[in-house]
């Protein structure tokens, strides 16, 4: 009994101190089928930095922290990407801008569909390396998690601005299917000529349709697509080419 005494003990001190290790809050998921996440702050996601005296190597992409350290030459001392070590810096991974002011995790000045492909490196980072801890994704205390893990406001508005960049993303594919862009070539004294066919602008399809000029609201700027029907037509932003015959599928154009 003594014996078995003495193992609970061990086996619980054992637990606490390793709980004590691994982060600095660790917080239990409401549900008990979702994971516990591992919050880090960032002070101590600054000391992952893959140098040779830090912790190891991670990075934060909105909020999430993976860890990195398989993609060492990437974003490790001397690595391309190395910058994106031991901090968020979501901005950039969209916008390119590597500089102190770019590598930013205020996402503001996005729109809809930068975030979308925000999400796309995100989606990257889940596939190709590790969460923080096995089964559970490490949380970066500060502008997209609280205190206590919970999403905050900014999160909020980034996923509110992501649906709206998927909901435009699929209505851009839509139309590209329903109205695909025109073949077009252009001779030296910016002349040319716009006509369809069965694959243009991309889409491969079982008609050609006509050209038209598909005009976009307020901008007063065209582009050309093939329409399929005449019902179409009835659209205020399509016109007709000058110059060319209705049913025609083909258009001289100038620029
Ligand atoms: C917004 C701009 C860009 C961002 C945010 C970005 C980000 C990244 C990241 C994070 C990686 C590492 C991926 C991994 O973990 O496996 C990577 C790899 C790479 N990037 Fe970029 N990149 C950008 C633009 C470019 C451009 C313009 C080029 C080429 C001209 C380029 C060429 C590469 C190459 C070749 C690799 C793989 C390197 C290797 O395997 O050794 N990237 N990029």
């Amino acid at each position: 009994m003594l014996g078995f005494i003495i193992s609970f003990i061990f086996v619980l001190v054992a637990i606490l101190l390793l709980r004590q290790d691994w982060a600095n809050i660790t917080v239990d998921a409401p549900h008990s089928t979702v994971p516990p996440a591992r919050l880090i702050i960032k002070d101590e996601l600054s000391l992952y930095t893959g140098e040779a005296d830090s912790k190891g190597l991670y990075l934060a992409i909105l909020g999430q922290v993976f860890d990195v350290e398989k993609g060492m030459k990437h974003y490790g001392p001397g690595g391309g990407y190395r910058f994106f070590a031991g901090k968020d810096a979501s901005l950039s991974f969209v916008t390119g801008d590597f500089t102190d002011t770019g590598l930013t995790d205020d996402l503001s000045s996005l729109s809809p569909a930068q975030v979308v492909s925000l999400y796309d490196w995100l989606a990257f980072y889940h596939k190709d390396y590790e969460p923080v801890v096995p089964y559970a994704t490490g949380r970066l205390v500060g502008r997209f998690y609280s205190e206590s893990g919970e999403p905050t406001e900014a999160l909020l508005q980034v996923e509110a601005a992501l649906e709206q960049g998927r909901r435009l993303k699929d209505q851009a594919l839509a139309e590209k299917q329903h109205l695909p862009a025109c073949n077009s070539e252009w001779n030296a004294a910016r002349r040319g000529r716009v006509w369809c066919s069965t694959k243009s602008g991309g889409v491969q399809r079982d008609w050609a349709g006509v050209p038209r000029k598909l005009f976009s609201p307020g901008s007063g700027r065209s582009r050309c697509v093939c329409v399929q029907n005449s019902s179409m037509l009835e659209n205020p932003n399509i016109q007709e080419y000058e110059d060319c015959p209705p049913h025609a599928d083909s258009c001289p154009v100038r620029e």
